[in-house]
């Protein structure tokens, strides 16, 4: 299947329609495919059986009805509202696997709570860490769940027989290879590492495409973008858009974010979120990265992708379809409303949200946003159209610029300076491997760094942060 540059013009059917349980089952050996027939059962039962055979390879578990899940970044703020659905559900989800980067405190908690058959970090030196805190918690080592680090393990971790659904909650393109290769072997992937599609885009889609693997979207926005998209089919669809609470900033004249500081931008308005998305929703950089996203996942182009802000984060997207119609989600905000959507799709089960009032009096804004004043949602339009490597060049430059802004080294515009020169600097090309991707990235962090250390230098020095 063809992908065009602005997006993938097929993925949404591939989500979003009703599948063959081949489709469905894309892992499915065929062994089991074509297993012999058991004569000797009555019709009935036999098709009892095959229903649970069905069901089981479904969900990746050996029981019918219980899906075993890994979590990449289940010590983050996705991985650990993953976690609260889960505990509420323990009847349909078992942790088989629980990736982490180097929060070894909190994942030893979670191991001790959900124990899970295997236990991946990002380093040696961390894995002997956990080891410590799993032997001071006094759990016997014969109850230990497998311990791995590093990126091989996060790919077995996500890649094991026995998983059905992968939650990818990993910040920034270290959850890339695990997602893919989960996506390649057909397993339900709930996406809230929303740099997975703007850094390898088309080649996770491909993949999905290849493998029937259903990409469920996490985050709020896409996610309000698949239920609206309920409503109608894809070919009726004029545009969808997206909302933005505007973050921190938003009514703050651009002279004065020369002197924000980190405090100041990692204090959003109505999400709690992981430091680095909360900065790109105080750049808008996230609603860039959000908007490469829904090209990819929904087969759209730019063009066809809005932005609106809405300081009040109720209504998360909406959907015009051809005849002037417009379906909205809306939703309090509380993250595990769309991770249990993903968990549950294409049911919907009672979730332990926050309920909207309509009892009570409420005003909702609507407004465009200021791309002169946040110069990152422009750029982020720019890259998807130019397609190719710019967008993985995008998103490598923001992690570092990023990066910089919070330890001091750069201003907040300077993160939007750094991102532009970055994507004039490095060259365009067709990544058509991960190995591509990798080295697209790995060049454009040192283009960033180095203009991190160019620009750092010339800028006038903060006030000290209070
Ligand atoms: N938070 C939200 O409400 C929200 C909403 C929509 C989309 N998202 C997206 O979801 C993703 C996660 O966001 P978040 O807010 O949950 O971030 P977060 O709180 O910063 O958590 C990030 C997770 O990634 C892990 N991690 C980082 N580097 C790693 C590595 N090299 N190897 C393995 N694990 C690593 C961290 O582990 P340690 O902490 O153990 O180091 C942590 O578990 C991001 O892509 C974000 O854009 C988040």
């Amino acid at each position: 299947m063809e992908i065009s540059r602005g997006g993938n013009s097929h993925q949404s059917e591939t989500n979003l329609l009703k599948k063959t349980p081949e489709a469905i089952l894309p892992g499915t050996p065929n062994k089991l495919r074509s297993a012999p027939k058991c004569m000797w059962l009555p019709l009935a039962r036999r098709i009892r059986v095959k229903l649970g055979i069905y069901a089981a390879l479904r969900a990746g578990t050996a029981a019918a009805g219980m899906k075993n899940l890994s979590i990449l970044g289940s010590t983050g703020s996705i991985g650990c509202s993953t976690l609260d659905v889960v505990r509420r559900h323990r009847d349909r989800y078992r942790v088989w696997a629980l990736v982490a980067g180097r929060n070894v405190t909190a994942l030893t908690e979670q191991i001790l709570e959900f124990r899970p058959r295997v236990a991946v970090v990002a380093t040696e030196e961390a894995q002997d860490q956990l080891r410590t805190g799993l032997r001071g918690a006094g759990l016997p080592p014969a109850e230990w769940p497998e311990l791995g680090f590093g990126p091989k393990a996060r790919v077995a971790a996500a890649c094991a027989a026995e998983v059905g659904f992968v939650m990818s909650a990993i910040v920034g393109v270290a959850g890339l290879e695990a997602t893919y290769e989960a996506t390649r072997l057909g397993k339900t992937i709930g996406l809230a590492n929303k740099e997975v599609l703007v850094a390898g885009g088309a080649l996770v889609t491909e993949a999905a495409r290849a493998s029937g693997a259903e990409l469920i979207p996490v985050d709020s926005e896409h996610n309000g973008v698949h239920q609206c998209l309920r409503a109608g089919q894809r070919q009726e669809v004029v545009r969808v858009i997206l909302t933005a609470s505007g973050g921190p900033f938003r009514d703050r004249p651009a002279e004065a974010l020369a002197s924000v500081t980190p405090q100041e931008a990692l204090n959003h308005p109505t999400w709690k979120m992981g430091k680095r998305i909360t900065i790109d929703s105080a750049t808008l950089m996230n609603k860039g990265f959000e908007v490469i996203e829904a090209c990819w996942l929904f087969g759209l182009t730019p063009a066809e992708v809005e932005v609106v802000i809405h300081p009040q984060s109720t209504v998360h997207a909406l959907v015009e379809f051809k005849d002037g119609s417009v379906i909205a989600q809306a939703s309090a905000t509380d993250m595990r409303m769309p991770i249990q959507y993903a968990l549950t799709y294409p049911e919907r089960v009672l979730a332990p949200v926050p309920r909207l009032d309509w009892g009570a009096g409420r005003c909702w804004e609507f407004r465009p946003p200021d791309t002169a004043k946040f110069p990152l949602l422009r750029l982020a339009y720019a890259a998807q159209q130019a397609g190719g490597s710019a967008t993985c060049a995008l998103n490598a430059a923001d992690e570092i610029a990023v990066e910089a802004f919070l330890e001091g080294r750069l201003s907040f515009p300077g993160i939007a300076q750094v991102v532009e020169e970055t994507l004039s600097r490095v060259s365009r090309r067709q990544a058509r491997s991960l190995d591509e991707i990798m080295e697209i990235d790995r060049e454009a962090r040192q283009t960033a760094e180095a203009a991190v250390g160019r620009l750092g230098r010339q800028e006038v020095p903060r006030a000290p942060e209070a």
